[in-house]
């Protein structure tokens, strides 16, 4: 299973949720089994480590994001991944709108999984720490709700 996570520029909320998820994969062993990536939709920030509030917010929950690096979403996601989870409407668009006819993954917003249907995760980048509290809050709850989604097409599959 493979999941990646989509949000504006790829050093604040779409880093966060790969750390998160990727924690929780590791807690559970099953980081042999789904792979976790994220990228932005746009290019300013290619290359770069992510926000230095995001990652100390992280840090503070114990996740270290420090070596994750910006890249863009590209075409051959769209066939690589089995979710492409976009963290806000805007990014849900430009998901839809590039995405392939024959796309076969799953393209929704992320909090999708944590029951909070048709809610973004806010953009922190313009706003104050809270703003990457916030964000993780809301991350940690849809990564147990992804996780539980993922146990069920496994188990399917099985
Ligand atoms: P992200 O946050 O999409 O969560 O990584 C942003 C990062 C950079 C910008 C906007 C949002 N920006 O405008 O540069």
């Amino acid at each position: 299973m493979r999941v990646l996570f989509v949000c504006l520029g790829n050093i604040c909320r779409s880093p966060t949720a790969e750390g998160v998820f990727r924690r929780l994969l590791e807690e559970r062993g099953l980081d042999d089994r789904v792979q976790v990536d994220s990228c932005g939709i746009g290019d300013w920030h290619l290359g770069k480590a992510p926000d230095d509030r995001a990652r100390q917010a992280a840090e503070r929950r114990g996740i270290d994001i420090s070596a994750l690096r910006a890249r863009q979403l590209a075409d051959t996601d769209f066939h690589r991944f089995d979710y492409l989870l976009a963290m806000d409407h805007d990014n849900l668009a430009v998901l839809r709108s590039r995405a392939p006819q024959d796309v076969v993954g799953h393209l929704g917003l992320f909090l999708g999984f944590a029951g909070l249907d048709g809610r973004a995760v806010p953009d922190p980048y313009y706003g104050g720490d809270q703003g990457f509290e916030e964000v993780l809050d809301l991350v940690e709850i849809a990564s147990r709700g992804l996780l539980d989604d993922i146990l069920g097409r496994l188990e399917a599959a099985s």
